[in-house]
């Protein structure tokens, strides 16, 4: 009897919580959707330039840890992380370009070349995904090898007004 009741007791203590929980959560979902939908419905231009932007600047602060961990300024184990947050950040550089959206630094031949351009791109998320992979497996020197061959210089120099 008293073990019966206590079982039930803790049933109660692990299950309460839980059922408390889901509706908050859908509540949080909800809200969500609310705030973000009318946020993306609205994006202008300048939404377009930030966003592409921002993904460039993340891309680069991945590219300047990497740099340190590779001339041993950093721990060497963060090395993995950063080639694939980098990695992960150049999947949404496309969708990120698609919107022709002259302005910020991107020369308007994005756009007029963008078959080349677009190229380029799916190049980078190749090239980064062969560079995490490398990172992964610990061999510092192929990831310095395949950190020189990402081509972000050669994308600028045609790409990007100085
Ligand atoms: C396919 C071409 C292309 C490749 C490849 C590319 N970039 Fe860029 N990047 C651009 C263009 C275009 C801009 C200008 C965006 C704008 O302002 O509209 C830019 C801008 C930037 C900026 C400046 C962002 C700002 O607003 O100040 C940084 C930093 C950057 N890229 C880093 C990188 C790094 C790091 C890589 C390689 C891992 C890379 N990019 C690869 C085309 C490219």
């Amino acid at each position: 009897m008293y073990a019966s009741l206590a079982l039930q007791r803790a049933h109660g203590a692990a299950f309460r919580p839980a059922k408390r929980l889901l509706p908050s959560l859908v509540g949080a979902a909800a809200l969500l959707a609310i705030t973000l939908l009318p946020a993306i419905a609205r994006a202008d231009d300048q939404d377009v330039i930030d966003y592409r932007q921002h993904i460039m600047k993340t891309m680069g602060a991945q590219m300047t840890l990497i740099s340190q961990i590779l001339q041993k300024k950093a721990p060497p184990e963060d090395l993995a992380t950063f080639t694939q947050i980098l990695a992960i950040s150049a999947t949404t550089a496309r969708g990120a370009f698609m919107p022709n959206v002259a302005g910020g630094k991107s020369k308007p031949d994005v756009w007029t070349n963008w078959a080349d351009f677009s190229r380029r791109l799916d190049a980078l998320v190749a090239g980064t995904d062969d560079l995490a992979k490398a990172a992964k497996s610990g061999d510092v020197t192929a990831t310095a090898s395949k950190v020189a061959a990402l081509g972000c210089m050669g994308c600028h120099d045609v790409y990007m007004q100085k």
